[in-house]
């Protein structure tokens, strides 16, 4: 099958969040089944910088757009994953990340950039650009590709579409004007495409109009069927609901492998427990907190946004002081967020260590260094922290909620005697339900570390890598192609 993927973001050459591994590791899963899946991205610099021998493919027109496009042929990563790069200087060719500028501020034309992107991809599929490969399936990933599939509606012979819905929260919303300057066709101004509460919506546009949609994981697909978690969707997707689902992420397991993994101090397996001790004392040392491998050890890795929960965090901090454990942060984001957690690494120096910024390498010592990680999400697509945690022995405690309570299993006396347990699992999004988790978790490593020990190599005997999920997406790209759901 020939299968075109299409991203805002990919590993390892530009990332903001999970998308990015997403579109980094599935493709190259799916070439290793022997299919042909493509990438396509945008032009930002360090697409350019970063590819695989990019060259000069085709010259794009595109209506509306008066300044140059090019479409450039490369690959990306070390598996080469065959890729295609939109390089449209005016658009892509800025500072900051893909969606804010240095400031974070949103970059006040986004729907410009992200129309022009999904123009292109809809140009190469229906061949208007001479190409000698042509996929069967379009595959779209998150709002900044949602007109992908409206783009093609009208068309005959067009391939077929599947929509991913990362994160419902991100949906590239504008005003009517913008879809007026935009020069989209004129009916796509409707319920049953683009328009939203008066309001153009991109991801509707994937949502509505693609054969198949599908979430990251399956909690989550029934969890935006309802009001609480739908922005108003859920309408849309109950009615999509026969050709809506959810296929759970996979990690990659080259890239996160305790065994061999480049940025860490000792290289351990399940069989080798022990080994990760020196990791805990190489991370304790690396943050200035005291070394011993006897303090049991949280960790933090995240975006510092409302989604993931770091208020509770804060909000159970003096319990975890108080029980003489350490806490060790990774993450970026909202500013008053990470002023906070400056402000309590100054007042607990001896005990939390938080470092503002974004490092892969600190992302992979804190996931083989600690005990124990805490992923509080009032919601989650899927999440790859628990997984990447899971698959080093550290054990996760999450709430219960999209993807995380599909990938991690409570500790209970029922999976604790069926030896399933994994993790610890809490209901609520509040500081006391969090705390009942982490003070379980406290006790469990207190009362005995064979115990311990046995319940962070279950985690580790798990398998999260992508060759279960690629099926499921192989499978998806068929019915689409066969039954198409418009
Ligand atoms: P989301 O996509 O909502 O941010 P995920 O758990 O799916 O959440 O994926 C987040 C990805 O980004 C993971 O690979 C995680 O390790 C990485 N990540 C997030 N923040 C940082 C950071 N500050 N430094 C390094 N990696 C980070
Ligand atoms: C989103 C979600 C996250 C998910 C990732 C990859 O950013 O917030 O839960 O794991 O996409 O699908």
């Amino acid at each position: 099958m020939k299968i075109l993927f299409a991203s805002s973001e990919a590993t390892p050459l530009i990332k903001t969040g999970g998308l990015a591994d997403v579109a980094g590791s599935l493709p190259v899963a799916l070439n290793h089944l022997d299919h042909d899946c493509r990438l396509i991205l945008p032009g930002y610099p360090d697409v350019l910088k970063k590819a695989n021998d990019l060259q000069h493919l085709a010259h794009v027109e595109i209506e509306q757009e008066p300044t140059p496009v090019n479409l450039l042929q490369g690959s990306c990563g070390p598996h080469n994953v065959p890729l295609y790069v939109v390089d449209a200087p005016h658009w892509f060719d800025r500072p900051g990340n893909p969606y804010l500028s240095p400031e974070g501020l949103n970059w006040p034309d986004n729907a410009e950039r992200f129309t022009l992107f999904c123009r292109v991809v809809a140009a190469f599929v229906m061949n208007r650009m001479g190409l000698d490969w042509q996929p069967d399936v379009i595959h779209a990933n998150d709002w900044q590709t949602g007109l992908i599939a409206p783009l093609l509606s009208g068309e005959e012979k067009r391939p077929a579409t599947l929509f991913t819905i990362h994160n419902l929260a991100y949906q590239g919303l504008f005003d009517q004007a913008t879809f007026m300057r935009l020069g989209l066709p004129d009916h796509l101004w409707s319920y049953t495409a683009l328009e939203f509460h008066n309001q153009l919506s991109f991801i509707k546009g994937g949502i509505a109009l693609s054969d198949r949609v599908n979430t990251v994981s399956p909690t989550y697909a029934e969890e935006i069927k309802t009001a609480e978690f739908g922005y108003g969707l859920e309408g849309l997707l109950i009615h999509r609901e026969n050709h809506f689902s959810g296929v759970l992420n996979g990690i990659d397991y080259h890239e996160w492998d305790p065994q061999h993994d480049k940025h860490i101090a000792a290289a351990f397996s399940a069989e080798s427990f022990r080994k990760k001790q020196q990791n805990k004392l190489a991370l304790q040392r690396e943050y200035g907190l005291p070394e011993d491998a006897h303090i049991q050890l949280f960790g933090y890795i995240g975006r510092l946004v409302d989604q993931k929960g770091v208020d509770l965090i804060l909000q159970v901090l003096p319990g975890i002081m108080d029980s003489g454990s350490q806490l060790v942060m990774l993450g970026s984001g909202d500013k008053d967020l990470e002023h906070s957690l400056e402000k309590i690494s100054n007042r607990y120096h001896s005990r939390v260590g938080v470092f503002i910024g974004y490092d892969e390498g600190l992302s992979h010592r804190i996931e083989a260094g600690c005990d124990c990680f805490l992923m509080p999400s009032r919601f989650e697509p899927c999440g790859l922290n628990q997984m990447f945690s899971l698959r080093y022995g550290t054990v996760p405690i999450v709430r219960r909620t999209g993807g995380l309570a599909d990938t991690v299993v409570d500790v209970d006396p029922t999976s604790l005697a069926n030896g399933t347990a994994t993790g610890f699992v809490f209901d609520n999004t509040d500081g006391s339900s969090l705390w009942g988790a982490v003070e379980h978790a406290i006790n469990f490593y207190r009362r005995s570390s064979t115990d311990w020990e046995i319940l962070a190599r279950t985690g580790m005997q798990q398998d999260f890598s992508w060759e279960a999920s690629a099926q499921h997406y192989l499978e998806l790209y068929q019915t689409a192609i066969d039954e198409p759901g418009l």
